[in-house]
């Protein structure tokens, strides 16, 4: 898949659906997105869990792949990982302030609604936390119609239970709303989706990390 000359540059945002009670959370990102960046840019250094399982992916995919990092956020430290080790990888974001800092080629998408298809792979790290759990069906099966058959999904989440409210998030005062998923209710969740060979690990969060297990779940279209 060629990516169309839009995702070279943020696009305008798109309408959002997100359940009443819910947050704006593109207006939270784009608030913090400078601090998120400083914050985040460089986490992979002290993660190696989460390096291995992208190295892993990446050496599985096929000369000259396509990837999106889904929720890539303002420093697309995921994806940029990924891009490092050859595939071609393209940001998402709802938010404009993350699509515009990410170090990736990058635009403006809705997770519920992802305008992308034919892609070898997505990796999608804690972006599926902001989507009310009403709608977390939706977002799956947006994520598995933007891979091509086959490809491959990789997905990180906090576990925990219930969802997460809250005023403030690194020092500026935006709201903050999130899912927590339990490891059986993701693998259901996945599988419900049409997704095959669904294998969710868990890792205890790293000392410098907030303090909930997590989890990764990988799945092919
Ligand atoms: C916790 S940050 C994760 C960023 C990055 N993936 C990481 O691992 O550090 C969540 C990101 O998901 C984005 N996001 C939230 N809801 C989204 C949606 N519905 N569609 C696309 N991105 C979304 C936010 O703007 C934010 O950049």
């Amino acid at each position: 898949m060629q990516p169309p000359t839009s995702w070279t540059r943020p696009s305008e945002r798109p309408a959002r659906t997100l359940a009443a009670g819910w947050s704006d959370l593109g207006a939270t990102y784009d608030a913090v997105a400078a601090d998120y960046a400083a914050e985040f840019a460089a986490e992979l250094d002290g993660k190696p869990f989460d390096r291995q399982l992208l190295t892993a992916l990446a050496e599985r995919l096929r000369p000259g792949a396509v990837v999106a990092d889904v929720g890539c956020g303002p420093a697309a430290q995921i994806g940029a990982y990924v891009a490092g080790l050859g595939p071609r990888v393209v940001g998402v974001d709802l938010s404009q302030a993350c699509a515009a800092l990410a170090p990736v080629p990058a635009a403006v998408g809705d997770l519920l609604a992802l305008p992308l298809g034919g892609l070898d792979a997505v990796v999608c790290f804690y972006a599926l936390i902001h989507i009310p759990r009403p709608l977390v069906p939706r977002a799956l099966a947006s994520l598995r119609a933007s891979l091509r058959p086959g490809g491959e999904l990789l997905l990180a989440v906090h576990g925990g239970t219930g969802e997460l409210h809250r005023r403030g998030f690194l020092g500026h005062e935006v709201d903050f709303d999130a899912t927590m998923f339990e490891r059986s209710e993701l693998h259901g969740l996945l599988a419900a989706a049409g997704f095959a060979d669904v294998r969710v690990a868990r890792r205890q969060p790293y000392p410098q990390e907030h303090p909930t297990e997590r989890l990764y779940a990988s799945a092919r279209a």
